[in-house]
């Protein structure tokens, strides 16, 4: 099937194949073409140009007039929670009273409330709820989610989590990586003994995770208040050996040596990273592993704001990500994502749009086919109404502005 899709005012966010992510000045350009084409073969990008240098469109299957707008890459959403049972709108309350995040989990709130939720819910119910959310944010322009487990707690709780993920990745037409993590917070009945709980993640859950088939990645809070980079060691240790990589969450809270342990694993991303030093920067430089800020946990939290900025100017690269969760981030929009990263990091909306495009996919793995404007990548692309700029998307992002969502199927799915 040959689609075209032609009178595009401006088609941004293209890059060649060899390119996997952009680091510290390259993420300060968006390569784009004004009064473009683009033709997708069976879901694939296989040519696009300039109006004037041909003439697309003749024998296609599919012509799509994008009148004038813009089309982009679809989002690639690289750190999300978004299956879960319910809300917490109950401690949203507590929270505007002032209670602080840390506050609300010791007191048995916070990811301990959500796992009793979902514990309490059937795993058709809990499919449905969530599969409502990855509608959501496919309407919002997102073509690839990772979605993380780490609401059971408990083994089966877990592979029930993990095996409404692998529904929603059977179910829906966007690209979806499975995370596994069973260390986001010690689970009630091993309250006051988190090593016999590592020793449970590690002996019991993993391996049937892994026999499962059921993660993709396998991440830990290594946080203040929740595991250590001891106990993060040996997740990502016992992880390697079924061939699973890591994906951290580190210094959300503190400096936590989530970052350094994340990188010597060889991590594929380490996230969060609201507190940071100089330390952190020069063990992520030109290594593997991916920084990767989630600047809406900061926003509904009041915590302080990654240093996306100094980051990029110290050459290194950034992704963000939403961070969709009932507890710290309860929104999927990535509009609203790069709008923060402009607004309150001081992003470019340049550097914004790489943050949450090449660079979040290559943070969930999927660069090779989504996340730039390249030939032989997904044709997952978003049409807007006509634009004045880029910047206009982080500026004006509350605006309906997008059209249409391609969401070609992945072939790994065909
Ligand atoms: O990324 N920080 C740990 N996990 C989530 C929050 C989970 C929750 O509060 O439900 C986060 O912010
Ligand atoms: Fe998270």
């Amino acid at each position: 099937m040959r689609t075209v899709i032609h009178n595009i005012g401006r088609l941004c966010g293209i890059l060649p194949a060899s390119v996997r992510r952009l680091e510290g000045e390259r993420m300060s350009q968006v390569e784009s073409l004004d009064d473009a084409w683009i033709e997708l073969n069976d879901g694939i990008i296989t040519a696009f140009g300039r109006r004037e240098d041909s003439q697309p469109g003749i024998n296609a299957d599919d012509v799509i007039d994008a009148e004038g707008g813009y089309v982009m890459p679809t989002f690639c959403d690289s750190h999300t929670h978004i299956v879960y049972a319910g809300s917490r709108d109950g401690e949203f309350r507590d929270k505007i009273a002032g209670l602080s995040y840390e506050e609300i989990a010791a007191r048995g709130g916070g990811i301990l409330n959500s796992a009793d939720l979902l514990h309490n819910t059937s795993e058709d119910e809990l499919f449905r709820q969530s599969l409502a959310r990855v509608h959501e944010i496919m309407a919002k322009g997102t073509g690839a989610v990772e979605i993380k487990s780490g609401y059971g707690l408990r083994t089966e709780d877990e592979l029930k989590m993990l095996r409404v993920i692998r529904r929603i990745k059977e179910t829906v037409p966007i690209t979806v990586k499975a995370t596994f993590l069973g260390a986001h917070a010690v689970g009630r009945e091993y309250a006051g003994n988190r090593g016999a709980y590592v020793d449970l993640v590690c002996s019991e859950m993993l391996p049937r995770v892994a026999e499962e088939g059921l993660a993709d990645y396998v991440d830990v809070f290594c946080d203040k208040g929740f595991f250590t980079p001891e106990d993060t060691s040996r997740i990502l240790e016992a992880a390697a050996t079924f061939g699973l990589r890591g994906k951290i969450h580190a210094n959300e809270l503190a400096i936590s040596g989530g970052v350094q342990v994340g990188v010597s694993h060889g991590a594929l991303s380490v996230d969060h990273l609201e507190r940071t030093g100089q330390e952190e920067m020069e063990c992520l430089r030109s290594r593997e592993t991916m920084p990767t800020m989630l600047p809406g946990a900061s926003f509904f939290l009041g915590m302080p704001y990654g240093r996306a900025k100094d980051f990029i100017n110290a050459g290194l690269a950034v992704a963000l990500a939403s961070d969709y969760n009932p507890g710290s981030s309860p929104s999927g929009d990535m509009r609203f994502v790069m709008a923060l990263g402009c607004i309150c990091m001081r992003l470019t909306p340049e550097q914004a749009f790489n943050a949450c495009t090449i660079n979040s996919a290559y943070a969930m793995g999927v660069e090779d086919r989504l996340g730039s404007i390249t030939i032989g990548k997904l044709g997952s692309l978003i049409i807007t109404e006509k634009l004045p700029s880029l910047a206009f998307i982080p500026y004006s992002h509350h605006t309906p502005f997008i059209r249409r969502v391609l969401t070609p199927v992945p072939s790994s799915k065909v």
